[in-house]
């Protein structure tokens, strides 16, 4: 059977690592009604646009968002605090699997991975742009998989601006190039051949290493399952080392975005995840039937999640609704993919 919808009434306390620097509870409002999604022809598409191009106008509106989101009372499911719960519940333990009270609800490390994070960005975008009365307000990515990209993005980096967050590493300000492959530790390479080597990690995990659904989407994970089947490339690099590289060396778990409790704290996670979340769709796309379902398997496309949406109502959605993010009413803007040429 499918991982059901968790149950938000027995949400209870993360288990948070021993060391963790916040103990709050994660724990969203209980919800009194559930409506069930249904996706709706939208008529214009939000284009989501690499974070490091984008314009005064647009940062303006998106920096007027965050802030609004962060002015919401945080018992307010829409508010930046209760968006960045929502991370932290759903992977560290704060939902147990609905019909088995001793078996925790995990979102990563699964085929679940990339459907649960593509809802999560559409509702905090929709709550964006709610907030600020645009219904085509789109969230920008991280395009770490471009040369361009490959810093951290200078909007996020101002420390008067909303999109600013203190838990980072210092040592990985602009204009020092990310390591997509980072284990914790930086050598010394040059930037060249770091961004090559970028490259060429992009290929391996998007092309290379990701020739089934299972091996780039993650293998199963079902009703009762102890814990999750094994992540796909993607999941694991570079999602995995972004996450890494970016959290604050000197904080006990690399908070916020190197730990799951806290990575959703940083607004750079949004954008990091639409850019893991565009390589879904570009990975789908080069398929040979791209319109077909990654698996069709009904443990995957009746999997089901819930989520606060820009009307506090309490929605439940299930996998075989993301599949086609224009049909979520969003897609990506058109940037170069130089990764596809660095085969090794
Ligand atoms: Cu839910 Cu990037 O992790």
């Amino acid at each position: 059977a499918p991982i059901a919808t968790p149950d938000l009434s027995k949400c209870e306390p993360a288990d948070l690592p021993s060391n963790a620097i916040d103990r709050s509870n994660c724990c969203p409002p209980v919800a009194t009604n559930i409506i069930d999604y249904t996706p709706s022809a939208s008529s214009t598409l939000r284009v989501r646009p690499p974070a490091h191009a984008v314009d005064a106008t647009y940062l303006a509106k998106f920096n007027k968002a965050i802030a609004a989101m962060k002015a919401l009372p945080s018992t307010d499911p829409r508010s930046f605090i209760q968006q960045a719960r929502v991370h932290c519940a759903y992977c560290d333990g704060g939902y147990n699997q609905v019909g088995f009270p001793n078996l925790d609800l995990q979102v990563h490390g699964s085929w679940l991975f990339l459907p649960f994070h593509r809802y999560y960005l559409y509702f905090f975008e929709r709550i964006l742009g709610s907030l600020i009365n645009d219904p085509t307000f789109a969230i920008p990515f991280w395009n770490w998989d471009h040369p361009d990209g490959m810093k951290m993005p200078s909007i996020y980096t101002n420390t008067s601006s909303p999109l600013y967050d203190r838990r980072r590493d210092a040592a990985h300000q602009p204009p020092t190039v990310i390591d997509l492959n980072y284990d914790g530790s930086d050598d010394s390479t040059s930037d060249n051949a770091l961004i090559n080597a970028n490259l060429t990690v992009m290929y391996q995990q998007i092309v290379r290493n990701a020739s089934t659904p299972r091996l780039f989407l993650g293998q199963p994970y079902r009703a009762g399952d102890a814990s999750p089947g094994g992540s796909g490339s993607l999941e694991n690099v570079p999602h995995g080392p972004v996450h890494v590289w970016t959290g604050d060396r000197n904080q006990p778990n690399n908070e916020d975005m190197g730990t799951f409790y806290t990575a959703a704290k940083d607004p750079i996670f949004y954008a990091h995840h639409a850019n893991v979340d565009r390589m879904w769709s570009v990975w789908k796309s080069r398929r040979s039937n791209p319109t077909a379902p990654e698996f069709t398997d009904t443990d995957w496309l009746n999997a089901s999640f819930i989520f606060y949406d820009e009307n506090k109502q309490a929605v439940r959605v299930r996998v075989k609704d993301c599949l086609d993010t224009k049909k979520l009413g969003y897609t990506y803007q058109n940037v170069d993919l130089p990764w596809l040429n660095s085969r090794p």
